[in-house]
């Protein structure tokens, strides 16, 4: 027996079979999706994308496969922005509301498949008319307002590839993500609202355009009333140009493998990677898995997700699955503390909020927070709540099914990323009894394996998750990289796609996510999953949020130090951490007992919410800091530093 990859220590218990009303609704209900995949998958992503897609020529190839690169729906020509927007309206469907928009500061607009469609038409041509052509690249730098998407789709319409740079980024960030994509236009705002105060996007802007000699132009939406610079020339305002656009813009046909878009991820050390996502594969997989996923009705369903467009998740599941579905959903610009501690909870009371869509992170802030803020609202119409971003710790997964979900809603744990482009491991809520914690099954027509490090296949226990098939929303690609494309993902194990996640499987044959390889800790031979750990830590009732990592240690190799969070009225002191040492010790093993707990009242996290444990690695190692520049807020790490040097350790 050779030593597992990783250990598989945590045990749960618990299962959640779908609720009978839940099933007996759902779209699906019975294994047919599964049994129909298995028997042939290219044949069932084609039904997809037939089924799902409206194409202007019907495909010929299903899947071109020469490894790592692939191609899907060979022949087919469509366009993004007509499924997402004209064959609804086409379809009698024209005042149905598309987006329920609300401001941080408390403004709404309500914008139906007609008004988007109206608008994105516009907008196509002012792209047209600054030049823009089919190939060209669009940048996108903009809060949470309706204008973000309507960018997104213009630009879908006229075949020109959008990147999209999250709105909190720094100016640098924006330079080198413009740079890399050779961008023509930047759309952006003069700012946008969080937690209470204006960010000053134009102002970020023009630092970044002080070294991007691509950009020609640059449109400027008002959105904070404030006064910017605009540059003759080159800067003009959105509503200026589109009061002189024409209305009609007939939408490109486009290859299926027309580059939609690029989307950099969020690397914490190299250079920012150009994820490539292409026309036909991209939007079949995102609208099929946003349609059983979510068990989507879209004459009832109101549904939310909650994270920002600038990240992959609000490209999927808050532009182009839910408007190719023909959903109704609400679009918030601002925080969750803004103007208080329960706004989620009152605009999904307001809107009738159905599904919701949130991250761990979110859900973990909303425990250290307390239940009173939930409880001041009703939230019984919601019927599904999902869970994407980081691995969900069991009692995270049971508060969000108790204290939101009213103990009735199913949670959909969905494992994904930027480079898969849509859902791959999830269950269907309507079929697939629940574990907490636990992601459960690839969805059909998406094969996963657990292997060793030697690339053998895991059945039960600890290892590397891999794709083995590849599938129609994947990346095709690092722009202008394909060497390193080849490197990242496809170089670790043979045949296999590999970014970097381990994994474990269940007697039951259930997935369980243990967070990324590289942070597995090495305690005296035995290879310990962070997640596992912090899941330990979480289940004290105490205990909002952990994170923990791996210190060298002379006797241990390493050694388990771990941040923790207490919830709202807890007064953490030196007992509570020995016996959450105790706890985890009995919850999982001894060899897993933190050598020391340190109390935070927060933890380091990159603006999309997950934890920076490298940076707890070198304050647990009294290191100075390396990059903090994707950190969201550096004032927190200079607390942590503090508060370790404090700790009582345990020698
Ligand atoms: C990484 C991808 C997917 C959109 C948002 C993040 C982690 C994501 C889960 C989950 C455990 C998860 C993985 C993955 N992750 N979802 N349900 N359970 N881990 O996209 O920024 O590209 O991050 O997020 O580590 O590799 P991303």
């Amino acid at each position: 027996m050779t030593e597992p990859a990783i250990e598989a220590l945590y045990t749960e218990d618990r299962s959640f079979p779908p609720p009978d009303e839940f099933a007996a609704r759902a779209l699906v209900n019975d294994r047919a999706m599964f049994d129909e995949a298995d028997r042939d998958p290219e044949a069932f992503w084609a039904r997809q994308a037939r089924e799902l897609i409206t194409w202007f020529d019907d495909f010929d190839t299903v899947c071109e496969w020469e490894p790592p690169f692939a191609k899907w729906f060979l022949g087919g020509t469509l366009n993004v922005s007509y499924n997402c927007l004209d064959r609804h309206v086409e379809a009698g469907r024209g005042d149905k509301v598309a987006f329920h928009w609300e401001g941080e500061p408390g403004d709404t607009r309500t914008i139906t498949y007609a008004d988007l469609h109206a608008e994105v038409c516009r907008f196509a041509n002012v792209l047209r008319d600054l030049g823009v052509a089919k190939g060209d690249r669009v940048n996108i730098y903009m809060p949470m307002i309706p204008e973000l998407p309507v960018a997104m789709l213009a630009c879908a319409r006229i075949g020109a590839p959008h990147s999209v740079v999250f709105g909190g980024f720094s100016s640098d960030a924006l330079a080198d993500r413009i740079n890399d994509a050779e961008a023509k236009v930047l759309v952006t705002a003069d700012g946008g609202y969080r937690r209470g105060s204006a960010v000053p996007l134009k102002a970020n802007a023009d630092v970044a355009l002080a070294a991007t000699p691509s950009i020609d132009s640059v449109v400027v939406v008002r959105r904070t009333g404030d006064d910017v610079h605009m540059e003759a020339g080159r800067d003009h305002w959105y509503h200026e140009l589109m009061e002189r656009a024409a209305p009609d813009c007939e939408p490109e046909h486009l290859d299926s493998e027309h580059l939609l878009y690029l989307l950099y991820t969020s690397g914490t050390t190299a250079k920012p990677k150009g994820i490539m996502h292409t026309t036909g594969g991209y939007l079949t997989q995102v609208a099929f898995t946003h349609k059983y996923v979510f068990d989507l009705h879209p004459d009832d369903d109101v549904y939310w997700c909650a994270a920002d467009i600038g990240w992959v998740t609000g490209h999927s599941y808050i532009v182009y699955g839910p408007l190719a579905n023909g959903a109704t959903s609400v679009m918030y610009e601002g925080t969750p503390d803004h103007p208080g501690r329960d706004r989620f909870w009152d605009i999904i009371e307001r809107y009738g909020v159905t599904i919701l869509y949130t991250a761990p992170t979110a859900i973990r802030t909303f425990m250290k927070w307390g239940t009173q803020e939930p409880e001041k609202h009703d939230l019984s119409s919601l019927r599904l709540l999902g869970s994407v971003g980081e691995p969900i710790n069991p009692e995270a997964w049971i508060w969000y099914h108790t204290h939101i979900g009213g103990g009735r809603c199913p949670v959909v744990d969905t494992w994904w990323q930027t480079e898969t482009g849509a859902i791959m491991i999830s269950p269907l809520p309507g079929l697939t009894t629940l574990k907490p914690g636990s992601a459960t099954h690839p969805l059909p027509g998406i094969a996963a394996e657990v292997v060793d490090e030697a690339g053998r296949r895991v059945e039960v226990g600890g290892g590397y998750l891999t794709l083995t098939r590849p599938w129609p929303s994947m990346l095709r690609g690092i722009y202008g990289d394909p060497e390193r494309y080849r490197q990242t993902y496809w170089s670790r194990f043979e045949g296999r796609y590999f970014a970097g996640d381990g994994a474990k499987l269940d007697d039951d044959g259930y997935l369980w996510l243990l967070g990324r390889v590289d942070d597995v800790m090495n305690v005296s031979g035995h290879r310990v999953s962070t997640t596992e750990v912090e899941s330990a830590l979480v289940d004290h009732p105490k205990v909002a949020e952990s994170a923990v990592v791996g210190a060298k240690d002379d006797t241990t190799g390493q050694a388990i130090i771990a941040f923790v969070t207490v919830k709202g009225d807890v007064e953490p002191d030196v007992a509570l951490g020995e016996e959450l040492r105790a706890h985890v010790a009995k919850k999982i093993g001894p060899i897993s007992r933190p050598k020391t707990v340190i109390f935070t009242p927060d933890l380091p996290k990159t603006r999309s919410g997950k934890i920076m444990r490298r940076l707890l690695r070198d304050v647990a190692e009294g290191r100075d800091l390396g990059d903090t520049t994707t950190l969201a807020d550096e004032a927190v790490v200079d607390e942590i530093r503090e508060r370790a040097a404090a700790a009582p350790r345990d020698e």
